[in-house]
């Protein structure tokens, strides 16, 4: 999936990855895993969440999204104003305690961006083919530090019965891609027959999976 697949589905607003709710992990998993220590959170390819929001109630958020369609929408939907500036290849969007970076996540220099004590994927490694999602986990590796807690959530179901994205990862993709670090599986959703945030997908089995992932 190129750059110009995503600025299309923004464009086309073919974005039925989109929730118009809070993912029910948050609420279930970090309401209850978050440390009054904890102050700052990274959401890559983090599109328009409204995860962000309420993330935002707990942490200050760093977000990286490639279209600037999101960036600006994800504020304006709220009837709140922003003001990007550029910075380098990219673009920030800022307001209170959530920055959005508009670019590319893999041009990001993640020492520019300080110390985070959680990282937030939600439908980002599953939205890469599997060629690039290596080239991913290298960038995303570098803004886990000793403090950090990679909060992943995978999607998996019968590869052959869907041409993503979505793509399918399975436990053993994401021992393989995380190797050298602590993997554990700590929550499950099953969507069989259910809806996949704006979508329907006809496939045999359709399981959501949390990771918690730390050096
Ligand atoms: C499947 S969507 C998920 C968005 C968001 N995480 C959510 O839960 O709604 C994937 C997002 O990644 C963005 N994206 C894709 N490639 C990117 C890149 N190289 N750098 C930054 N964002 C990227 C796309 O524009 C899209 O908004």
């Amino acid at each position: 999936m190129d750059a110009s697949f995503w600025h299309r589905c923004w464009e086309n607003n073919t974005i039925g990855f989109h929730q118009d709710s809070v993912h029910p992990f948050l609420t279930g998993y970090l309401a209850k895993h978050l440390s009054s220590e904890d102050k700052r959170v990274f959401v890559p390819l983090c599109g328009k969440s409204l995860d962000m929001f309420w993330l935002a109630e707990r942490l200050e958020v760093v977000g990286s999204e490639l279209s600037d369609i999101a960036c600006r929408d994800f504020f304006a939907d709220q009837g709140i104003d922003c003001t990007p500036y550029q910075e380098g290849e990219h673009v920030c969007y800022q307001v209170e305690n959530i920055a959005l970076w508009q670019g590319d996540f893999f041009t990001l220099m993640p020492s520019s961006l300080g110390h985070f004590d959680w990282i937030y994927d939600r439908a980002a490694i599953i939205a890469l083919p599997k060629e690039l999602q290596q080239r991913y986990v290298k960038q995303l590796a570098a803004y886990i530090t000793t403090n950090t807690k990679l909060m992943l959530i995978t999607l998996e179901f019968p590869e052959d019965e869907l041409s993503g994205p979505p793509f399918p990862v399975f436990k053993a993709d994401i021992e393989t891609l995380f190797s050298g670090f602590k993997v554990n599986a700590v929550g499950e959703r099953q969507l069989t027959n259910r809806q996949f945030a704006q979508r329907t997908f006809e496939v045999s089995y359709l399981t959501e999976r949390l990771y918690i992932i730390e050096k």
